[in-house]
């Protein structure tokens, strides 16, 4: 164990959080999507802390968190009328909005960059939280850089003990992916930049227009730009190899069954466990469960001693094309159709 700090929610504990981060430490902290890593957003020493303990690349910007979305005025250059109408439909919630940014935040925090992403999380511990300390918080997801995200305070301690002051636990993330990262095209279009649990589909009701992003889903060409720069990096990869295979539970069977050895594991869906035959986990039945559950399963798989997995690859449609997106990656964009 190292020297890390395990908070309650408790207004006591709370406050004590809040003073760290305003004294410029940095501390885990939980969203309704995935554990953060939290550093006050204006002061780059302890934003530039976050970089180093995660071992995130300099030109990753990080998503800012505020209590209320009409605080973003006070970050940005200019809020379009579509952002407003997204903010009443889905803030606080999974959505982060990439705005023009103003000299308030700091180039490392928007990792060199003209935006900055604005996210106003749901989780109450996290809202008391920025209520409290009553400044932006930064916050990438707690992981080290390149692995899966945590969903539980005990997955920040593994990665991040003794790195980081403290970590306030506030139970399971309920989404289990991180949020929807969007830009606006126009006024009335805008583009999805990473899938989250904010679906195309819902975004549709305000936009007239949404755009999935090629990178979503296809491997960038060397030298292409990213219109996200996380979308460059490998991410979301446990030690183990990932494989994922898009077929049938009966042919997924059989093609597990023909590369079957020793540290080979299979990742199945909830249901699909009955007379299966070969080392496995379930990571959920649906879209939903299979979010939530994800990354959980990956680093369990790690602790197992799975050396290679093969994954049944979840449906893309609606909240799916999150769990699909974080998948192809950790699987290096390795995909077997049958
Ligand atoms: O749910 C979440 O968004 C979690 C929780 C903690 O809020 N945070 C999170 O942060 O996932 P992070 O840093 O792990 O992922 C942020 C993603 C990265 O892929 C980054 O490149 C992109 O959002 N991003 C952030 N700011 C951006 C910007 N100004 N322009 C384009 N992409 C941006
Ligand atoms: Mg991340």
């Amino acid at each position: 164990m190292g020297d890390t700090l395990l908070l309650g929610s408790s207004e006591t504990e709370l406050q004590i959080a809040a003073n760290v981060l305003r004294q410029g430490e940095i501390i885990g902290i939980p969203t309704e999507t995935v554990y953060g890593l939290a550093a006050n957003a204006c002061d780059p020493s302890a934003v530039a802390k976050v970089f180093a303990a995660k071992g995130r690349p300099a030109d990753n910007p990080l998503i800012v968190h505020l209590a209320f979305f009409e605080q973003a005025k006070k970050y940005t250059t200019r809020i379009p009328p579509l952002a407003y109408k997204l903010a009443e439909r889905f803030c606080p919630g999974p959505l982060t909005m990439v705005l023009p940014k103003n000299d308030s935040i700091p180039m490392i925090t928007s990792g060199g960059l003209d935006t900055v992403g604005i996210r106003i999380p749901s989780h109450p511990i996290m809202h008391r939280l920025l209520e409290i300390a009553d400044i932006p918080i930064a916050a990438p997801s707690a992981n080290t850089s390149g692995y899966p995200s945590p969903t539980s305070a005990d997955h920040v301690m593994q990665d991040m003990d003794g790195k980081i002051y403290a970590v306030v636990d506030g139970g399971e993330s309920q989404f289990g992916v991180e949020s929807t990262v969007i830009s606006f095209e126009d006024e009335s279009r805008v583009r999805i930049l990473r899938p989250g649990c904010v679906t195309k589909e819902m975004l549709l009701e305000v936009c007239e227009d949404v755009i999935i992003d090629p990178a979503i889903l296809n491997e960038l060409a060397p030298g292409q730009k990213a219109a996200s720069p996380g979308m460059k990096y490998k991410h979301y990869s446990p030690r183990a190899d990932i494989i994922m295979v898009e077929s049938t539970a009966e042919e997924f069977q059989r093609y597990v069954g023909e590369h079957y050895s020793d540290g080979v594991y299979a990742l199945i869906y909830t249901g699909d466990e009955e007379g299966f035959p070969y080392r496995h986990l379930t990571y959920g039945c649906d879209s939903s469960e299979q979010a939530h559950f994800l990354f959980a399963r990956l680093r369990e798989l790690d602790e197992i001693g799975a050396e290679r997995v093969y994954v049944r690859a979840p449906s893309a449609d609606g909240v799916g094309l999150a769990v699909y997106n974080r998948l192809i990656r950790a699987a290096g964009f390795e995909v077997i159709r049958i």
